[in-house]
Order: C-alpha cells, then structure tokens, then sequence
C-alpha cells in the first residue's frame, strides 16, 4: 500500500525536517497507520526510510515528521530510521521527538513516573541517559511528550458517543477541536485529549460511606474530589485521606455536617459543586492575552514553546525549571531588569513556569496544609495558573528578605513595580481592591506578560484583564 501521498522538505539549522503527508481521502488510512505502526516499527520505518532514499536521495534528513493535513501525527528524528540496526533491535526506541519536562518529586521512583506518563522504564532511562533505576527528588527527568489520539470520525458516530467511548467531557471534544455545534461529518479526524478526565456527575453513588468503606463506589467519590482539586489516589480505599478530603469539602458549605461521612446530603453538595465545577477548557493557550484564572483552565498537556532562562538575577543560583519564561516574556523581563539599574533599583526574580504537574503538586500541598478553601485563595488549581503559560513571573527585593510577601508592594522596589511594569509590558495581576474579581488574594510580587498596549491600558485605567477582556 502507498502510504504518502506527498512530501514537504523545510530547512532547518543541521539538516532538513521532511514532511511527510498521509493521504486524507480514506478515512481508515491514519487509523491503519496508526496501528501498524505501533505493532511495527520496524517494518514502518523501513517504509519510510525507502521512500526518503527514492525520493529525495540527496538531502540529509534530520527529522521526519508523519502528517495528516495539517495534523502531526508523530514525528521520528530519521537517525534512529536511518541506523542498518534499526528494524529489531530498536523496537523499544523512542519514536516522539518532544519531551516534556518533569523535576522528580519526593517519593518518586521510576516506575511510578513511567505509569503516569504511560511509557516504561526502559524508555525513561534511553532517553535520560540512566545507567540505573536511582533517581533523586529535583532531578530533571524528559518524558514522552503525550501525544493525543487521533479519532477518525465513523458512519454513526456521535460527539456524545465518542465524548463516552473516551472518558472526556463533551466540552473538552468540542474546545480542544474548536468545534461550536455537534455536527460531524465520517472520514473528520478529531483530537481526543489526553487527562482531564472528568467523573460524570449523575453517576456519584447513593449511598453511605464512612472510614473502612471498599469498593467502586469510594472511588467514584476519590475521582469526584479529585475533579474539584484534592489529591487522592482513587484506590477504592476510604481511608484517613479521603476522610479529611470529605470533611474538607463539609467545611466548606454550612448545611453540612462535619463528620466526613458521605451521605445523602454531602453528595447532593459534592454533585452541585461538580456541575459548577465546569470550567471552559482554554482554546487558545498560546495567546499573549489569554486569560487564566477559576473560569478559564489550561488544557493538561498544555507546554509552552520556546521557554528561556531569562538573562536577570535570581533570588537562587542553580538552574531550576522555574527560572523557565516563554521567549517573549523573557525578553520583556530582561528590558526591565535593564532600565532598574540606572534607577538604583534591584529585583529578583523568584518563579516563572510550572508545569501542570508541578502546580498540582503544589496546590495539593497547599490544600493538605490549610483546605481547600483558603489554599484556593493564594494558589491556582492546576490548568488555573498562569504560571503553567509560562508569561508569569514572581519577583521580590533584599527589601522584603527576598520573599513573596504582601510586604514587597509597599518596599521601594514594589513600588517602583507598581509605576513602571506597564512600559515592558506587565500588569500585576492580583491587584489590592479587586479580589472580588481575580478571586484571589493580593500578590504584589506576581507579574504577568501581555504585551505593552494592554499593559499600558490595563495600569492607567486600573482594571484587571478580566475586565479589560470584558469577562469579569
Ligand atoms: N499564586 C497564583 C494565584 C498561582 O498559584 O498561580
Ligand atoms: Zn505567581
């Protein structure tokens, strides 16, 4: 069978990135594709690597990328097609190009990365260079970037079924393949998206659970609470933790009786909260102006591109990802860092981009020290920080004992923040006075990029983005 029907050569600095384009007439093709190429590799890469050979001999190949349209289906750098050895002895190879980053968290082990991000050890040690299973906690680690699943659109289908058939809400289908109506036409590819898995809220049991209780039930319940923001393993176990996650959630709504036993009444509140809990899932992550906040979350796997270490000091000395900002910030960053020191001012940059992981990480800590509530009032879910976009930053000064303290916005550098971020292109994004509508507490240390005209217009009329942007 004739796999390709055209091909696209683009230079890049080594060597050339090679397009190659699956033919989009026939529905089942890509699911072919797919398939085939899972069970095997060998044989697809050899494919590949003689069509290159007939087609374009002479040039040298860096990259082969599979498309569908303008969809990427996966993309292989062509040494590992290339190599004579290839076909057996490299089955096990990574065969993605992009990695995500992830810093190794206390507890972690190998194994357990390799199950959350469904790749195995193996691969998890070719790709990082490991010699053994020893890791340590903030260790840079590169895992697969997770590639979403391609759905060829059949006689039949329907956005419900296919939203069912894979476990994601109807909402996510439509944002993530910026659909507005339900049609869908046989032969359309769909992105299914990966994580975000959302429990359906009329399926929250009936029942009464206390401490001890096992079973499909609890962790139907584990996964609820997990939607709304705590961190429970759903093993079907109510133990101390999904005990104090309940007793968390009754805290939270007077009528409730805190006995962390779910009942009748905790799962009417638990169902509310869930349908409320539908937030819009972020069409357009990239945007310089998107807005993130409790309404507006991030998609899961959503990474910014480009991201530097911006050329600035830091309140730390060694590398951390959180140095991390997306080029255009960065640049902003360094702009402003400049123009401080001809006005004997010095800042520190603290924290720029956190990985949806990371965040998790972090508000779960939060929620276990001080519930959900109050932690929901200085940290962001995760998808709900503008952190994950990589255009936020915090800083702080000497002046305010280099913390992340409301105290920074009354030092000399806070203030001189306060005056000046606009010009390179910031806005302090959780402003004194407009908690009612960021929904979070004042963070003088918090900036956010979005560019110097929105800036500018942001500061001088002292709003925030959600009113700039009309969504308050
Ligand atoms: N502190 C802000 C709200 C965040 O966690 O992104
Ligand atoms: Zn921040």
């Amino acid at each position: 069978m004739k796999w390709f029907i055209n091909h696209k050569i683009i230079e890049d600095q080594d060597g050339y990135i090679v397009e190659l384009y699956l033919d989009q007439q026939l529905s089942e093709f890509a699911k072919e594709f797919l398939e085939t190429h899972k069970k095997d590799t060998g044989s697809f890469e050899k494919y590949v690597s003689d069509y290159i050979k007939e087609k374009i001999p002479n040039v040298k190949v860096k990259t082969v990328k599979i498309m569908l349209g303008s969809l990427l289906l996966t993309s292989i750098p062509f040494s590992s097609i290339h190599a004579e050895t290839s076909s057996i002895a490299n089955t096990n190879q990574v065969q993605n190009q992009t990695f995500a980053p992830y810093t190794v968290q206390s507890g972690d082990t190998l194994f357990g990365i390799s199950r959350k991000f469904d790749t195995t050890v193996d691969q998890l040690k070719s790709i990082n260079g490991l010699t053994s299973n020893l890791i340590y906690k903030g260790q840079l680690l590169k895992i697969p970037n997770m590639q979403p699943t391609i759905y060829i659109v059949q006689k039949e289908d329907t956005l419900f079924k296919i939203s069912k058939q894979y476990n994601v809400s109807l909402e996510q289908l439509k944002a993530v393949n910026g659909l507005t109506g339900d049609a869908l036409y046989i032969g359309q590819t769909l992105t299914i998206p990966n994580g975000d898995i959302t429990v359906p809220v009329s399926v929250l049991p009936n029942v009464v659970l206390n401490v001890g209780a096992r079973g499909e039930d609890v962790k139907k319940i584990q996964k609820a609470l997990n939607d709304l923001g705590y961190s429970l393993s759903p093993d079907g176990i109510y133990g101390s933790r999904t005990k104090a996650a309940i007793l968390d959630f009754q805290k939270q709504h007077a009528a409730l009786t805190n006995d962390g036993v779910y009942g009748p009444k905790t799962k009417e509140y638990l169902q509310q909260t869930l349908l409320n809990n539908k937030d819009a899932i972020i069409s357009n992550p990239r945007d310089v102006l998107v807005l993130v906040n409790k309404n507006n979350r991030l998609p899961s796997t959503y990474i910014p591109e480009n991201v530097v270490v911006p050329n600035v000091s830091f309140s730390f000395k060694d590398y951390n990802p959180k140095k991390l900002m997306r080029q255009d910030g960065a640049s902003a960053l360094e702009e402003m860092f400049e123009q401080t020191k001809q006005e004997n001012i010095t800042l520190y940059a603290v924290s720029g981009y956190r990985s949806y992981d990371r965040q998790k990480a972090i508000f779960a800590s939060n929620v276990e020290k001080y519930g959900m509530e109050i932690a929901n009032q200085f940290s962001a879910k995760p998808g709900e920080s503008e952190h994950q976009t990589g255009l936020a930053m915090d800083i702080t000064s000497a002046t305010a004992n280099f913390k992340l303290t409301e105290y920074f916005g009354a030092t000399k550098e806070g203030k001189w923040v306060k005056e000046n971020a606009h010009k390179f292109g910031f806005i302090i994004r959780y402003e004194k006075g407009k908690e009612h509508i960021t929904r979070y507490q004042y963070e003088p240390w918090h900036l956010r990029y979005i560019g110097k005209d929105a800036a500018k217009e942001i500061t001088n009329q002292n709003i925030t983005l959600e009113e700039y942007l009309g969504k308050k």
